[in-house]
């Protein structure tokens, strides 16, 4: 379950611009972990980042703004062509910048010269706001999944096709 940016009294206003998206390092990872933890009540284990950044370090992003980092999106290829956006989270004081949507297109874009015919993921049905940054990028729900999440809440799969990438705003 994510935490609602309601929840937040002070926003950042950052020009996207100034927002440098690069490849994870080893040494990002207490920060990823921080903007994690203040974003998702079910919280990935320190260990399940080493591993991914190890086994994807091209498709590992980070959003860093004077020397800080301020949100990452974990992307992977899988066998069958689909690349798939495994997590996504921007910190609660920066969002509404931009940033969540800049971080998806590098991610999009780099699964996309890696080989993938469509980048697949899933979403919280309760999470509106994720869904409309997903939907304004082009992807499409295409079913959802009964229970997909521990607590019980379903999931939609949305699927972006390669060939569609680029066609929208
Ligand atoms: C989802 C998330 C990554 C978006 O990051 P962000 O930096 O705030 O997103 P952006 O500023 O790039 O906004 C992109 C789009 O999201 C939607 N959006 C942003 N803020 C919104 C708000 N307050 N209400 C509704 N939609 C909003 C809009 O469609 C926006 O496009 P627009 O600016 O052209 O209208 C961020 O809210 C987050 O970290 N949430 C918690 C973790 C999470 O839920 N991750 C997704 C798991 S699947």
């Amino acid at each position: 379950m994510s935490i609602s940016s309601r929840d937040i009294p002070f926003i950042k206003k950052v020009p996207v611009s100034l927002v440098t998206i690069r490849q994870a390092r080893l040494f990002d990872i207490p920060e990823i972990m921080r903007v994690e933890h203040s974003s998702f009540r079910e919280k990935y284990p320190r260990g399940l980042f080493l591993m991914f950044l190890e086994n994807n370090p091209e498709t590992f992003l980070v959003a860093e703004y004077t020397g800080k980092v301020i949100g990452y999106v974990m992307g992977y290829l899988r066998p069958d062509l689909e690349g798939h956006v495994m997590s996504i989270a921007v910190d609660p004081l920066y969002r509404g910048n931009g940033i969540g949507r800049a971080l998806m297109i590098a991610v999009i874009d780099k699964l996309i010269r890696l080989g993938a015919r469509y980048v697949g993921l899933e979403v919280r049905v309760s999470n509106e706001r994720a869904i409309k940054l997903y939907e304004k990028l082009g992807f499409k729900k295409v079913k959802r999944v009964h229970k997909y999440y521990s607590d019980g809440e379903d999931a939609y799969y949305m699927v972006l096709n390669a060939s569609e990438w680029g066609k929208e705003s």
